[in-house]
């Protein structure tokens, strides 16, 4: 008898208990709150020993209560957020979704927490197999789990050179974001995510699109090929964003990657697309689908909305025994939620021109536009993105006043972060679950906080 099949409908029952438990808990959170007051001193108090642990202060004060409910996140000191960052992009279904909870408690159950390339479980073999149906019109063939988007780049990198070896360098776009290993810090064009680290020398770049200079898609050719002529033969992949995320959302037409795509194939160099960001969030499973180069890419990576990362690969570009491997290919877990995430977001009606994902972005974008020309004209401009990635320009990109207006709306009680350089821009990771009402109070806030920040 195999016990793992089937947890039996005792603890089924227990599971579905315990989650209608945690949705009573959740219900309760209806909007948008301040701190209380009897929660704040020890909150205080909590805050200063992280920091000192840390060796530097949170970010912002937020220390998760452990319930939300869909964009709210209840924190430590009694308030209710609205939560349109997401853990940098991970709650894709908000916060204490059922299914989430369900699929969480189920994994919790299993006999190990972590799973390996060594003994994998049924969580791993159903990820790795959901992960490739989720690839079509691709020639993604293979799938290696990993525990973070880096490691994801970094088994990517090692395929990519062992197959055209001895090419060792890499070409990737300015301002891309890649991770915190070292050679994912080198790949990604942020000098203050690098300072002090010795310079390997091993990237080549070229700009991005850019929508506002119409020979943007030339020039990023031409660099192209003018680091092919100088490097021939030593370049042993592409890795590229389909959107930048941290270099400031932009997107690109498909027109702006056929050629540069044509370059890499005619040179024998893996096109590599790194999806960590935009994996299940641009109203299409994968960004090559909804953009339209599904059949040109090598090499794909994806994590955050996963719960676990992984890398996809082509049969060309499938290692030899011993290059890629690890202890850790996720907690039971994650490898559980990831898959419950996976299977909501294919089969209830998120992706497609009139899906849920398509649904959200045109309403936030349209609402954001409202206060771009309305309420916060002069102050707010450019909103733009793809899917559930959405970013907006206030005070022209002024990094000091963005910087600042983070910080108030986090005390007005909406969570986003910031991206690009110049302009610095306000991002939001929008959750696949927000309601019009819900985008209504977030603009609502971006608003007051706005003029907030602009009177100083
Ligand atoms: C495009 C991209 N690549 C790689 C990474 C690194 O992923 P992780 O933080 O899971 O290591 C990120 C994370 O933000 C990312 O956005």
């Amino acid at each position: 008898m195999l016990f793992n099949m089937n947890i039996g409908d005792t603890t089924e029952n227990l599971i579905h208990q315990i989650s209608a438990q945690v949705k009573k808990q959740a219900d309760q959170i209806v909007g948008v709150r301040p701190p209380t007051a009897e929660a704040n001193s020890d909150f205080n108090k909590q805050l200063e020993e992280i920091g000192a642990i840390r060796g530097r202060p949170l970010y912002w004060p937020f220390i998760s209560s452990g319930v939300g409910r869909g964009p709210y996140v209840q924190c430590q000191d009694g308030s209710v957020k609205l939560d349109l960052i997401n853990g940098i992009g991970v709650h894709l279904l908000g916060h204490s979704h059922p299914k989430v909870i369900e699929a969480s408690l189920k994994g919790a159950l299993k006999d190990c927490v972590n799973q390996g390339h060594l003994q994998p479980g049924q969580e791993y073999v159903e990820m790795s197999e959901k992960l490739l149906a989720l690839a079509k019109g691709s020639r993604l063939k293979h799938v290696w789990l990993s525990t973070c988007g880096t490691m994801a780049n970094e088994n990517a990198l090692k395929m990519a050179r062992q197959k055209n070896s001895p090419a060792r360098l890499v070409i990737s776009m300015e301002n891309e974001f890649a991770g915190r290993s070292t050679m994912m810090a080198e790949v990604t064009d942020n000098p203050s995510y690098k300072q002090g680290l010795p310079e390997y020398h091993e990237v080549l770049r070229i700009p991005f699109y850019d929508k506002f200079d119409p020979q943007s898609k030339d020039k990023s050719l031409q660099a192209l090929k003018a680091h092919i002529d100088k490097n021939k033969g030593n370049i042993s992949a592409f890795c590229f964003e389909p959107m930048l995320g941290e270099g400031g959302y932009r997107s690109a037409p498909l027109d702006y990657f056929l050629p540069l795509f044509e370059e890499c194939r005619k040179n024998n160099i893996a096109i590599w697309a790194d999806e960590v960001q935009t994996f299940l969030r641009t109203g299409e499973a994968f960004a090559f689908q909804k953009i339209g180069f599904a059949d040109w890419v090598d090499i794909c990576t994806v994590a955050k909305t996963a719960q676990v990362a992984a890398t996809l690969y082509t049969s060309d570009y499938n290692p030899k025994p011993g290059l890629i491997a690890g202890t850790f290919a996720g907690t039971t877990v994650a490898l559980s939620a990831g898959s419950a995430i996976l299977d909501e977001m294919s089969k209830n009606n998120y992706f497609g021109p009139e899906g849920k994902v398509q649904k959200i972005h045109n309403e936030f974008i349209s609402q954001l536009r409202g206060l771009c020309e309305g309420n916060c004209k002069g102050l707010l401009e450019d909103p733009d993105g793809m899917g559930l990635m959405v970013a907006v320009t206030p005070f022209s990109g002024d990094a000091e006043k963005v910087n600042k207006l983070v910080k108030t709306l986090f005390k007005n009680g909406l969570l986003t972060y910031t991206c690009g350089k110049k302009p610095l821009r306000l991002r939001f990771l929008v959750p696949a679950v927000i309601t019009k009402e819900e985008i209504a109070e977030a603009v609502s806030i971006l608003g007051a906080s706005i003029h907030e920040v602009n009177k100083g």
